[in-house]
């Protein structure tokens, strides 16, 4: 299962970018996030081209909540993507970044006011109101302001598609956007429409994410279209776009099989049409937030492995090999939160057969177990582990757990290899911490009791 790049070269080492990826771990250290560029750039156009080549008027948004250091935000803004952000903090990053604003979108389900103020006075480009509260915050920013936000209404679908729990949302009970159903989302349509100091410009759902194949963002399209026919009815209001989320997911293991960029835009694309057809409605814009699905295989995370334990268990073969790696759920929490699964393989000897039955582990004082059941190469410590996949929700959702440094990224490409992101030294650990003097001086000498 190799991404983008990916080679192995005869010496038995991964490559990505044309880099050494052993070569990487031993001058940057470990565990290390590497990015792989020209992939990264690959996914971009490829979503760019294939919704483009069937829909006449695309926005195109890379969703920064799966991976947005600022080198990020500048690769997406070259691309001529659009940006969805979600919350100050990411706002913040793709500005220092040099991102237009015009072309960022401003996302969050309990935005602050500081947020709201923020994104309005740096003008961007959309705001996606998810609530009727945000919205009377909105119009009250922007009249103070004199600055006129164009505004789309996140809206609840009813789709429930098939994906872990927690990463579904287009589904009724939930807690993002308005419904449309109980006629939530239409009130606030009507609000917008109404008020001269917000432009309406259209209307957004998310139906969730890791999801195989376009099925639910289809159902999305039909019910989003007809929500623009009674819209018109209603209100007399013109769509502009209607944004149906992110969601295309990718390829954690080699079983499986998620559909094609090209594929999945035909999709789309195709029940899009139809919707438009079918109600009547002028054709709006088609917005797309794909996050993982350009980040997550150009990312892969460098591990070093470092003890190896056989422990007894009652099943056959009697006996489990445990990992170790020299990370963890600190930088990366997924298969604690959402059971998710990976691959890796040994990448310093990844031409050899995948013949040792192994559980990863993390170092964590948790059973922070990243893989649970998996075949890698005959390993030992002092070797350089590779998960694949890692590139969107991994950094982005890093943690300093133990008080562990967060790891680096680097950005590899033509065989070199750019850090992107420091990796966090100890005294970054305790940069925030204070030491009031009311708590008097450390004792000295040994005073345990
Ligand atoms: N647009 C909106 C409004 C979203 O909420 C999301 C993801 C996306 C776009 C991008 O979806 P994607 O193309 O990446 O599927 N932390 C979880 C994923 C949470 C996704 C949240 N929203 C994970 O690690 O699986």
């Amino acid at each position: 299962m190799l991404f983008g790049t990916q080679k192995i070269r005869d010496n038995g080492h991964l490559e990505v970018g044309g880099c050494d990826t052993v070569e990487l771990a031993r001058d940057f250290g470990t565990p290390l996030y590497v990015v792989d560029e020209e992939f990264l750039r690959d996914r971009m156009r490829a979503y760019l081209a294939a919704f483009s080549a069937r829909y006449p008027k695309v926005a195109i948004a890379y969703a920064g909540k799966a991976f947005l250091p600022m080198a990020m935000a500048r690769i997406v803004a070259q691309e001529g993507l659009h940006l969805d952000v979600a919350s100050a903090g990411e706002l913040y990053t793709a500005l220092k970044a040099g991102f237009p604003p015009e072309r960022i979108v401003m996302h969050g389900n309990n935005k602050s006011r500081a947020e709201i103020d923020m994104a309005i006075d740096s003008r961007v480009g959309r705001i996606v109101v998810d609530n009727l509260f945000e919205l009377d915050l909105i119009i009250d920013a922007a009249l103070r302001k004199g600055i006129i936000p164009s505004l789309m209404v996140r809206s609840n679908p009813g789709v429930d598609p098939h994906t872990h729990r927690l990463i579904r949302t287009g589904q009724e009970d939930s807690k993002f956007g308005l419904n449309i159903r109980d006629g939530s989302a239409m009130e606030a349509v009507r609000r917008c429409v109404g008020d001269p100091h917000v432009r309406f410009c259209g209307i957004h759902c998310h139906v969730g994410s890791q999801l195989m194949d376009a099925e639910a963002h289809m159902q999305a399209a039909e019910v989003m279209c007809a929500f623009i026919r009674d819209i018109r009815d209603e209100t007399g209001a013109v769509v502009e776009e209607v944004n149906l989320g992110g969601g295309l997911g990718i390829r954690y293991l080699e079983s499986q099989q998620p559909d094609t960029i090209e594929r999945y835009a035909e999709s789309i694309v195709g029940a899009l049409k139809a919707a438009v057809e079918r109600y009547g409605i002028e054709p709006p814009t088609l917005g797309q937030e794909p996050g993982r699905s350009i980040a997550g295989q150009a990312g892969i995370t460098l591990y070093g492995i470092g003890a190896i334990k056989k422990v007894p268990i009652p099943e056959e073969p009697g006996h489990r090999t445990y990992v170790t790696i020299d990370g963890g759920m600190s930088d990366n929490p997924r298969p604690q939160l959402y059971e998710a699964v990976y691959e890796a393989f040994v990448a310093n000897r990844a031409d050899q057969p995948r013949d040792m039955r192994v559980r990863i582990a993390g170092k964590h004082c948790e059973t922070d177990i990243l893989i649970q059941d998996t075949m890698i190469q005959q390993a030992t410590p002092g070797d350089i582990l590779g998960v694949q996949g890692t590139g969107a929700y991994n950094y982005a959702m890093a943690s300093n757990y133990n008080r562990l440094p967060r790891p680096a990224v680097v950005l590899a490409k033509d065989g070199g290899a750019e850090v992107i992101v420091r990796r966090e030294t100890l005294d970054d650990l305790i940069r925030n911490d204070l030491l009031p003097d009311s708590l008097g001086p450390a004792p000295t000498g040994s005073t345990a009791v």
